[in-house]
């Protein structure tokens, strides 16, 4: 099977949107690939160095979440970043043969300095932001990385370096594949993208009574002022959500809403009970996970293990290949 990886950064609870966005997605790839799933904390600590004391916890519960979820450690490796640390060895490598100018002029890298107001982030560290990416990915010769639209010109970088590499040493790593994951279109419940800076989602761990109260605060279609006046689901976020979580229902709840025979109200009460049967038995599962640190902790072991194993091999090839010790 060809290896594929993907990461994310531990800074703070999962929520629909991975859910849907991502993760769903990486539980259907372990079935066809290789799967290699990293916890991203030295990205984390790029943006997050002020304040890193909550790493560890963040961590330790976005793994809970991607195994409730149905990330399955038997199937696929899981692993921290920082604790297979040959990736920092690729990385200086790496950032030996990348231009300046193509760090500078990274649109990801121009909107996260726009976007993350109230940090400093002008640092020689989150410059090298996809360097390190790039290390992540080539140190185990990755052939495809499932990643957002936002993440695609990391990847270019990627290929970029992977060719110079390879020209420059000799065909070393394969130019991974982007495989874009189709963008999330659930919004916020204020109807802004969904985002941890905004507080605006629901997240897998919220207890029902909040998932009941976030709902309930959706905006619907602003026209629709009583039950019966007719309604414009087209523009309505609450039908975006059963579209996604229950298209099945989708279509009769358009009918009514277009009608006027149903108030936003018993919509989202029904949308509220859609979304928990999806997200409880997700939510206990978390739960007793996370009684169970030991477990936690012991696939987390076992990943860094096997991970480090492939890093290794192809640290060593490296070295050869650009003619530092690799034997001593
Ligand atoms: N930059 C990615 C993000 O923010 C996380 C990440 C780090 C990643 N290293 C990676 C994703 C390697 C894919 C491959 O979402």
């Amino acid at each position: 099977m060809k290896r594929l990886l993907s990461g994310m950064r531990p800074t703070g609870s999962l929520h629909l949107g991975h859910l849907v966005g991502a993760l769903e997605n990486w539980i259907k790839l372990q079935e066809k690939f290789n799967c290699y799933y990293m916890i991203a904390d030295w990205h984390a600590l790029m943006s997050e160095y002020e304040n890193p004391k909550s790493l560890e916890k963040n961590s330790i519960e976005m793994l809970a979440d991607w195994i409730s979820c149905g990330i399955d450690p038997d199937k696929s490796t899981i692993f921290v970043q920082s604790h297979v640390k040959e990736h920092l060895e690729l990385d200086i490598i790496l950032s030996c043969i990348t231009p300046l100018a193509l760090l500078e002029r990274n649109p990801t890298y121009k909107e996260q300095l726009r976007e993350m107001k109230g940090r400093n982030l002008m640092t020689y560290g989150f410059l090298g932001y996809p360097v390190l990416q790039a290390a992540d990915i080539l140190i185990y010769r990755a052939s495809v990385v499932p990643v957002g639209i936002d993440q695609a010109a990391h990847l270019e970088l990627t290929r970029e370096l992977v060719r110079k590499f390879n020209n420059l040493y000799g065909n070393t790593f394969p130019e991974p594949e982007t495989m874009l994951t189709k963008a999330s279109k659930l919004l916020g419940f204020d109807n802004k993208k969904m985002s941890k800076s905004l507080n605006n989602f629901i997240a897998l761990s919220d207890k029902p009574e909040v998932v009941k109260k976030k709902v309930m605060k959706m905006i619907t279609d602003p026209k629709k002022i009583h039950l019966d006046d007719k309604g414009h689901p087209d523009v309505c976020n609450v039908r975006s959500y059963y579209n996604i979580f229950n298209a099945s229902e989708s279509e009769e709840i358009t009918r009514l809403c277009r009608e006027g025979e149903r108030g936003c109200i018993k919509c989202k009460e029904r949308l509220s009970e859609i979304i928990l049967e999806k997200t409880e038995p997700i939510r206990k599962k978390r739960t007793a996970l996370l009684g169970d640190k030991e477990r936690l902790l012991g696939i987390l072991k076992d990943g860094n293990a096997k991970a480090r194993q492939a890093a290794l091999e192809t640290m060593k090839e490296v070295r050869k290949k650009i003619g530092v010790f690799h034997d001593l």
